[in-house]
């Protein structure tokens, strides 16, 4: 089969090694191998064999083990061997820590670039853990903890996939098609607090991580079976964490069942509720008006974290950021039995679709930008299954767009190689994109004036008490 490849290259001398092959890991392989010149071998760490024939098949070394917190150093080490030569350590594996091995990465030499800031197991699926222990604000927070003790290190870039990920550079340029349309003759900001500026001038109070996933597969729904077009066992454990939304200015009064956090940057705050059953209002260029899952995510803290402006120690300016996940249908379907028909019990048996499997359909992913003078705003990507086809092998839609966001952070490393921890929201998202855009198919940008209440006045339309649907 030939693809439609975009043709640009770098070079890379020292090891790299990818933690986790499964929907994202076999994806990543075929773009690493196309477009970065690699002289020392390529390791893949899992303990399922399941794509071990894609890893051989490009001619990586396949190690069958699981990392755990007591053999993560010493199996990358060996693996490293002489740390006077630069690594790359790209984790897509769930349940490995994150924390540990941007520090370990930090210490040894390594890039390192993670697509989600995962904890080791007991984490997630721990009933016994308080709701604001299992967030994602908490995680976030403890890696930010060490993000002062790795300043300038080998640059570790947290949460690179597509949400989180890509959407915090599609977010600084849907701020500038914003500008521009609304007549505003803004040069492009050069700093964080300028971003937030940009954005709080715009008059916009929130941002959804907007996505519909429309892929459909010719596989029947089997109950018992968690269904998905990524990792079942991530999209599961994220819809059981509790719903959390980075928490803005406007909004008047926080959830009946909202908590703020003790300590922290409190950007954000979390329900009582999992995200798997709090659906809100949400709008995509193709589907118009539908619901979403308000499952949290990492983007939902991190770019409300950015956008915030502070006078002294008080607060002046934070958008609402949250993402409103409409998956595929099938999903859909899992979702209501793991939370209706099984009460909230998550099923033993995963699936997710393969790109052979997928017979129609597409992800649109973007950022809906709200509450401004001209509506809302969606920009982002809409690929189609046909398309991911095309572009390259191993991947569905979805895959690609988190493939292709990892591609661009591994490039950014070696472009901004001393840089420490940092996360999307501090990349220069002009060469992030640059790198990622031959990937996502349609890019583009529509206005609407849809509203999540059309009840309300115009002013309160945007109220998160409007945008949610379900208690
Ligand atoms: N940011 C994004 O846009 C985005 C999108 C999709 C997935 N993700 C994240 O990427 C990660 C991978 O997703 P996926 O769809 O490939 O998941 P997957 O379930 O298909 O694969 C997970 C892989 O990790 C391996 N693994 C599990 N425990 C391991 C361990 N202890 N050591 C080494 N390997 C281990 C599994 O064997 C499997 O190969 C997940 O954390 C997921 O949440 C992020």
């Amino acid at each position: 089969m030939s693809y439609l490849v975009p043709s640009f290259t770098t070079n890379f001398s020292g090891p790299i090694i990818i933690v986790g092959f499964g929907s994202i890991g076999k994806a990543l392989l075929p773009l690493i191998k196309r477009h970065i010149i690699t002289t020392a071998p390529i390791t893949i760490i899992a303990p399922d064999d399941s794509n071990r024939h894609i890893a051989e098949k490009y001619g990586a070394h396949f190690l069958h083990m699981a990392l755990t917190k007591e053999n993560y150093e010493t199996t990358l080490s060996r693996i490293i061997g002489d740390q006077s030569i630069r690594s790359l350590i790209v984790s897509v594996s769930n349940e490995v820590s994150s924390k540990d091995l941007t520090r370990y990465a930090a210490h040894h030499n390594a890039h390192y670039i993670d697509t989600v800031v995962e904890p080791w197991p007991g984490f997630y699926f721990n009933n016994s853990l308080s709701k604001s222990d299992q967030s994602n604000y908490t995680l976030r927070e403890s890696l930010q903890s060490i993000k002062k003790e790795l300043e300038g290190s080998p640059t570790a870039i947290s949460c690179c996939g597509a949400n989180p990920g890509m959407v915090s550079w599609l977010l600084k340029e849907a701020l500038l098609n914003l500008a521009k349309d609304l007549g505003r003759d803004v040069p492009t900001p050069t700093s964080r607090k300028e971003w937030a500026i940009l954005m709080r001038d715009l008059g916009v109070k929130g941002v959804h991580i907007a996505e519909r996933d429309t892929q459909v597969a010719n596989i029947p729904q089997t109950s018992g079976v968690f269904q998905n077009t990524w990792s079942a066992t991530g999209c599961m454990a994220e819809c059981l964490q509790p719903a959390e939304l980075g928490w803005g200015t406007h909004e008047n009064a926080i959830p009946d069942d909202g908590h703020n956090h003790e300590s922290g940057s409190k950007t954000a705050i979390y329900l009582d509720q999992p995200g798997g059953v709090v659906k809100v209002r949400t709008w995509t260029p193709t589907e118009g008006p539908h619901f979403g899952y308000l499952v949290t995510h990492n983007e939902a803290i991190s770019i409300s974290d950015y956008f915030t402006i502070k006078e002294g120690d008080t607060v002046t300016y934070r958008p609402t950021c949250h993402y409103a996940y409409h998956p595929s249908d099938a999903t859909v379907a899992s979702l209501e039995e793991l939370f209706n028909e099984r009460a909230g019990v998550h099923q033993d048996e995963v699936k997710i679709f393969t790109e052979d499997e997928i017979v129609s359909g597409a992800d649109e992913l973007g950022v809906l930008l709200y509450g401004h003078e001209k509506g809302a705003y969606w920009y982002g990507s809409r690929l189609t299954i046909e398309e991911a086809r095309e572009l390259a092998p191993h991947q569905n839609a979805t895959g690609l767009q988190v493939s292709s966001a990892v591609l661009a952070g591994i490039f950014y490393c070696l472009k901004h190689p001393q840089e420490g921890l940092i996360e999307t929201d501090e990349m220069d998202y002009k060469a992030a994109l640059e790198i990622q855009r031959p990937y996502l198919g349609k890019v583009y940008g529509a206005y609407t004036d849809w509203k999540p209440n059309q009840e309300t006045s115009v002013d309160d339309a945007w109220q998160f008490s409007s945008i949610r649907m379900t208690e």
